[in-house]
């Protein structure tokens, strides 16, 4: 029983202490005051009722008439001034008390029906707001698909027109450069011409790669092979900036259908950009799991980090903090894994380094075996 329940049932039976008390001290003969007395009942039952509903007002008027009924037995029972009114009140309190208590509990039962319709339309709400917010993520997404695939467009479009005046450039190129003397100066020049034509050229194929990156997905590729075939390839570049490569993968690893030159272009970048942020030397981590149907590949270095603020930004085109980088590396390799049913997870506290990890679906077939 809470706090104003019991002053609400105190207050009740002290009005009715109250006026019993009245009732039973003052002579019969001051008639008029009991007729004001009788009435006063009704403060008590009428309250019991509203305050406690059925229950109140009835059990309220039944305790009024039990206290109220000796006096009238014994006090005016021997009088000849009784009159039948006074039983009659009897009935009325009880009548009084059953009606408001069954007014007060219609009033109570439709409170609560309001408050359920008000809390269940609360819940809607909350559900209508939450898939509003979902929808506006969705078009955030689809938003920054079409700007991706309208700079695929147009990246295509140009690295076309751009690749075929390199080709002839760096054919030229190279024919000056041969034709002259290695100790010439202008020979220097000649090959930077061509090294500049190449870095030109690299770019043009990573726009197209990033314009059309998911040509043939369907042949069964050992992660490993794409694995070691990235480790020969950096090799050197390893050893330059005394980076330690710890490689902790089983020979054969479960079969992930999807292209073997993209996924190795892919953990290219990875490595790549590992090497890059680790330029004074550092160790970087490849390791694989297989967990259900799951197959995850880590890189982790011990470089800078990326601050959190920037985790997002390092997938999208164009973002690069290298001089020479053209932000497109994990652009690509985003698409690539994409095209592959995976995804990519980025982990990294500035300052003690940074893991992608890639999580790619193992072959239907595999799972069989
Ligand atoms: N392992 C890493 N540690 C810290 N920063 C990284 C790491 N990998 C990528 N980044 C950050 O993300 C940026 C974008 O990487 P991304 O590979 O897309 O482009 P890039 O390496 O700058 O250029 P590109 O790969 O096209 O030559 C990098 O410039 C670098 O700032
Ligand atoms: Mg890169």
């Amino acid at each position: 029983m809470n706090r104003q329940t019991v002053i609400r049932l105190l207050i009740i039976v002290a009005l009715i202490l109250a006026v019993s008390m009245l009732h039973y001290t003052t002579t019969i003969q001051k008639a008029h005051f009991h007729d004001i007395f009788r009435r006063l009942y009704y403060i008590p039952i009428v309250l019991g009722g509203l305050w406690f509903t059925l229950r109140g007002g009835l059990g309220t008027a039944i305790v009024v008439s039990v206290v109220y009924a000796p006096h009238i037995l014994l006090q005016w029972g021997h009088h000849p001034g009784i009159d039948v009114a006074q039983y009659l009140e009897i009935l009325v309190y009880n009548v009084i008390g059953t009606l408001t208590g069954f007014l007060s509990q219609r009033e109570l039962a439709q409170k609560m029906r309001y408050l359920k319709t008000s809390i269940r339309l609360e819940e809607s709400y909350e559900k209508l707001r939450g898939q509003a917010d979902q929808l506006l993520e969705i078009e955030e997404q689809l938003r920054r698909a079409d700007r991706l695939s309208a700079m695929g467009e147009l990246s295509a479009g140009m690295a076309h027109e751009i690749r075929n005046p390199l080709a002839s450039i760096k054919g030229t190129a190279e024919i000056l450069r041969d034709g002259m003397d290695r100790r010439d100066k202008k020979y220097e020049f000649a090959q930077i011409l061509v090294r500049e034509v190449d870095r030109l050229e690299n770019v043009v194929r990573d726009f197209l790669s990033f314009a059309r990156p998911d040509g043939g997905v369907h042949e069964e590729v050992q992660i490993s092979a794409a694995l070691s075939d990235v480790l020969i390839l950096t090799r050197q570049q390893a050893l330059k900036s005394q980076v330690e490569i710890r490689y902790d993968c089983q020979t054969t690893l479960p079969l992930i259908t999807g292209n073997f030159e993209h996924l190795k272009q892919a953990f290219l970048n990875f490595v790549l950009n590992a090497l890059q942020v680790m330029p004074k030397g550092g160790v970087l981590t490849i390791q694989c799991e297989v967990n259900q149907r799951i197959l995850r590949i880590a890189f982790a270095d011990t470089g800078p980090g990326i601050p959190k603020e920037l985790q997002e930004r390092v997938f999208n085109p164009f973002y690069t903090t290298r001089q020479e980088g053209t932000g497109l590396g994990l652009a690509i390799t985003h698409r690539i894994i994409d095209a592959h049913g995976g995804r990519i997870k980025l982990e990294s506290q500035p300052g003690e380094g940074a893991t992608f990890t890639v999580e790619l679906p193992i072959d239907k077939r595999e799972e069989n075996l």
